[in-house]
């Protein structure tokens, strides 16, 4: 399972990154505007630092929602670096869109899925990677991680390319359910990647082989 980094903050994909863990990043038009990051010029000029820093696939939104907006963007954000990925809406013009855009070699992330219907879609559209939104379909009682079984087992049946790329996630916890769920990849903010580091016995027996040193040492 690849991890990638869910935020647009330089700070934050460069310790990720150091980590050596890192696989690639997320932005979405929230976490651009959380940056202070305004203006198309600022936009692309950002897109192209973070992806200066990760080797791995970086998602950027378009912003349109028609049609022919959406690929006049997708080849713009496409080209401002070998890999940036077009992230496109579930809309119907998002998956003409995803088509297209795949049809002309320019990879996709069809975001803002919420449902096992619309992750058939996307694959049929040819989408790289589906993001099924676990996080903020838990915030409504529903059951996100139920959502990442059933698209697994729907796109292993079928035969399906498309990667699935759990997003909005929120803990460390939902990030080991990813991964027995049989997600491709998860998308996170670094908190949720630090907690995994986290176990009171490592730091307990990290202490006593240091203290059995010492004293052995006779310091
Ligand atoms: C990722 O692609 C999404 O933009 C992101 O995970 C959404 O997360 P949120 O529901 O925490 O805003």
């Amino acid at each position: 399972m690849k991890f990638f980094i869910d935020t647009a903050n330089i700070d934050q994909i460069k310790e990720a990154a150091e980590l050596g863990i890192l696989d690639g990043v997320t932005t979405n038009p929230s976490l651009m505007a959380k940056e202070g990051i305004t203006g198309t010029d600022n936009i692309y000029a950002h897109y192209k630092a973070i992806c200066a820093i990760v080797d791995g696939d970086v998602s950027a939104e378009v912003i349109s929602t028609e049609f022919k907006g959406m690929i006049e963007e997708g080849r713009l954000l496409a080209d401002l670096a070998p890999n940036v990925v077009v992230k496109v809406p579930m809309t119907k013009d998002g998956v003409k869109a995803i088509n297209w855009l795949t049809s002309h070699d320019i990879r996709t992330n069809c975001t803002l899925v919420f449902s096992a219907g619309q992750a058939i879609l996307a694959a049929k559209a040819g989408a790289t990677y589906l993001s099924p939104f676990i996080g903020r379909v838990d915030d409504i009682n529903w059951d996100g991680m139920a959502l990442i079984r059933d698209i697994a087992e729907i796109y292993t049946i079928q035969g399906y390319d498309t990667a699935i790329l759990a997003a909005s996630i929120r803990t460390s916890r939902q990030i080991v359910e990813c991964a027995k769920a049989g997600a491709d990849v998860v998308t996170c903010p670094l908190p949720a990647i630090l907690g995994l580091l986290k176990h009171p016995l490592t730091d307990i027996g990290l202490a006593q082989f240091l203290a059995d040193h010492k004293k052995a040492e006779g310091k």
